[in-house]
């Protein structure tokens, strides 16, 4: 493990600190009782701790009066120790972003960066410390409700936006007034809950684990990212915040990560419902090995740590290291030299400023996808009317809205009247309900009009945390408006709002019956939602997002993603799938795979060249393909690149992302899109090993994991 630095200052400091004043510092309450599980602390005892020397840091404190008042307190102490204030600020602090699975849709990791550090500014000025983002959880079951935090289903993505996150929040510099200390979350493996199904167990191979699982905190820890966090899931057999193999062996020894580790919230108590402890004396002694540092809402270390200390089953030393990297990182922020430090009055001026308003419109103009297009969009001079629940819905943020005011939120309706356009509207139906009256005002209006816009969806709640699904359909009332409005014979362009990738094929299949004639995919696109939707629909935004998870045909397929292992008998002949895997009654392949998504230009793709096709150990090769817009409009386009491994030691994934490029092409133009590979990008893990597989590959340079233009390379040890 990378040794902990020791820094006089703190070194001195602790020198001076009682047991149970260290211990205060690995305590982190939750001021106002708002997060959504677990206990919260009665707020009266806050303050008396503070002055016992028993609090060390503060989470989900909104109050601006009340942070400062508590901070002061907490410097007016025997120690001077400054808190330490943490919050949720997931995808926007004020100015909202589009939620997190939508903007890796963009595969703009520069644009995810500047987002960040947008976010940055508004949060560091709003009394957030340190942000519990990114969450990293890799996600392949749109059932499981916080896939709306994450990067979608690939690890490769996943690990370059992690980056992206953690450069825009901290900005290598977590002193400056501007930046934000990153929590990077879960550690590890809770998106592979079972059926998708929150704080659900996971049951996992290492080699599992060490492919698909590791390389966005691997990355974090590169980009010294301040905290981490522990997570409620059992990982086999042990809850992660007790499991010593994953926090000790993985985290802290292997991938050599020395900063603070927070538990989840409330998870140190959830030891016992898990039943591995017996009652909050085991429970801290538990997490405290595992080398959590901060445990989160409950008082487990805060109620039996010096007891555990005295009666010598946890040593002083193992305090002293949990205490010296909460203090560490408190003199990493600069807290002890401005206690004060993020803590504004005048806080709103720094909120909702122009510059961070088009960032966030330029994040959810990349993060919109465009699934399906008959031609119609963009709109022409068509008489357009406007049906559904969500033209006229402010909330439209996503969960986890950090300190936002639905007020801000630009609804289509307010898109379409400040850009002046001509337009009728009907509700049709609430989310969840609707009557006879709303369905044949709606059916009257779109009668007048050539288009129908019909908007759908998910309410904002119905996904994030603890918020699963086990059926990926639209409210009943809403799918009777879209079979009303769609028997009349007009044009009808389907935008559904979602926190999650939800089953299509009812809607596909409209498409391709001529019922439907283009269907984009919102998810939820934060305060600047209705100016990005508006100006997609007329062609002001040519949308460039493509999919980060696959799109199920149905449930029952889930979970369904692009980079799976392939089988023995895998579907060769399309004439012959009797002795296939498949199943008998769907495809196997999902509805949309990873990586597809439309725009209104055509680019075409040439053909893939190679500098040379053998690869050592000692070399590199180059891949490259010339793309040409073949439209009359510009355009920004991913060029994805996939391996294959055609043969080697260990049986890999059918196809794996290991480069993206995202090129913006004026009409008509050419650019030549260039990669590299190198035993790195070949490299796999077998069991927790990396090794080098030599052997043949595939490699394909595609615009979506579902397309074939590769070209072949061997990989052998040679180095001559
Ligand atoms: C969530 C974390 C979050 C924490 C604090 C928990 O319920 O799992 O992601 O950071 O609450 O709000």
């Amino acid at each position: 493990m990378a040794k902990v630095i020791k820094y006089e200052f703190v070194e001195e400091l602790m020198r001076k600190m009682t047991l149970s004043e260290k211990i205060g510092q690995m305590y982190q309450t939750n001021y106002e009782g708002s997060a959504q599980t677990g206990p919260a602390i009665d707020t009266s005892k806050t303050m008396d701790l503070i002055k016992e020397g028993k609090l060390g840091s503060i989470l989900s404190l909104y109050d601006n009066d009340t942070i400062k008042r508590l901070q002061l307190a907490a410097v007016n102490t025997k120690n001077k120790i400054p808190l330490l204030f943490c919050n949720d600020i997931i995808h926007g602090c004020r100015t909202m972003l589009p939620i997190n699975l939508a903007m890796s849709t963009s595969w703009n990791p520069k644009l995810v960066e500047e987002s960040s550090k947008m976010v940055a500014y508004e949060a560091s000025h709003s009394g957030v410390q340190v942000t519990f983002s990114p969450m990293v959880n890799l996600s392949r079951d749109p059932r499981w409700g916080r896939v709306m935090e994450s990067n979608g289903e690939d690890v490769y993505l996943s690990k370059e936006l992690t980056k992206s996150y953690i450069k825009g929040y901290q900005q290598g510099n977590l002193k400056s007034e501007n930046s934000i200390g990153a929590c990077i979350k879960h550690f590890a493996a809770y998106g592979a809950a079972i059926g998708g199904r929150d704080y659900d167990g996971v049951d996992m191979s290492e080699g599992e684990l060490f492919n698909n699982y590791l390389d966005p905190y691997k990355e974090a820890i590169k980009c010294d990212v301040a905290m981490m966090m522990s997570s409620f899931n059992s990982y086999n057999g042990i809850p992660a915040v007790a499991n010593k193999y994953l926090l000790d062996d993985v985290l802290r020894k292997k991938l050599g990560f020395n900063k603070v580790v927070i538990t989840d919230y409330a998870s140190v108590n959830e030891l016992r419902k898990h039943k591995v402890a017996k009652d909050e004396k085991e429970s801290a002694y538990l997490a405290i090995k595992a080398k959590n540092d901060i445990e989160m809402a409950s008082t487990n270390y805060l109620d039996s740590l010096e007891e555990l200390v005295k009666c010598g089953m946890v040593s002083e030393s193992e305090i002293d290291e949990a205490c010296r990297r909460v203090l560490n990182l408190k003199y990493e922020l600069g807290l002890f030299e401005n206690p004060l430090k993020n803590i504004y009055s005048d806080f709103p001026k720094y909120w909702l400023k122009d510059e961070s308003r088009a960032i966030a419109k330029k994040m959810a103009d990349e993060s919109i996808v465009l699934l399906e297009n008959d031609g119609v969009l963009p709109l022409k001079k068509e008489k357009v009317s406007f049906i559904g629940p969500f033209v006229k819905e402010k909330k439209v943020v996503g969960a986890w809205g950090g300190k936002c005011d639905y007020n801000d939120t630009v609804t289509i309706y307010e898109a379409l009247n400040n850009k002046n356009k001509k337009y009728s509207y009907a509700l049709g139906s609430n989310i969840f309900d609707t009557s006879e009256e709303l369905i044949s005002e709606a059916i009257n209006v779109s009668k007048k009009s050539s288009v129908v816009i019909l908007t759908v969806g998910e309410e904002q709640w119905m996904s994030g945390e603890s918020h699963s699904r086990a059926l990926l359909d639209l409210p009943s009332s809403q799918e009777r408006l879209i079979d009303e409005i769609t028997n009349l014979g007009k044009k009808v362009i389907l935008i559904i709002f979602a926190g999650r990738p939800l089953v299509l094929t009812k809607y596909k299949k409209m498409y391709l019956e001529g019922k439907i004639s283009a269907i984009l995919y919102a998810w939820y696109l934060g305060t600047e939602s209705g100016n990005t939707i508006v100006d997609t629909l007329y062609g002001v935004n040519n949308p460039s997002a493509k999919l980060t998870m696959s799109f199920p045909y149905d449930v029952g397929q889930i979970p369904v993603y692009y980079n799976h292992l392939p089988s023995g008998r895998p579907i060769e002949d399309k004439n012959n799938t009797d002795y296939c895997l498949r199943y008998i009654d769907m495809p196997l392949e999902p509805l949309y795979p990873f990586g597809y998504g439309l725009s209104y230009s055509e680019v075409k793709y040439g053909k893939i060249e190679l500098d040379k096709d053998k690869l050592f150990d000692n070399s590199k090769i180059t891949v490259s393909i010339s793309i040409t817009n073949t439209s009359s409009v510009k355009t920004k386009e991913v060029v994805e690149m996939y391996i294959e491994a055609m043969y080697g030691v260990v049986s890999r994934p059918v196809r794996e992302l290991k480069g993206f490029n995202k090129v913006l092409l004026k009409p008509g133009e050419t650019k030549k899109v260039s990669f590299t590979i190198n035993k790195d990008t070949l490299s796999y893990y077998k069991g927790s090993k990396k090794v080098n597989c030599y052997g043949k590959y595939r490699v394909y340079l595609v615009s979506d994991s579902s397309k074939e233009n590769f070209v072949e390379i061997d990989y052998s040890k040679n180095t001559k």
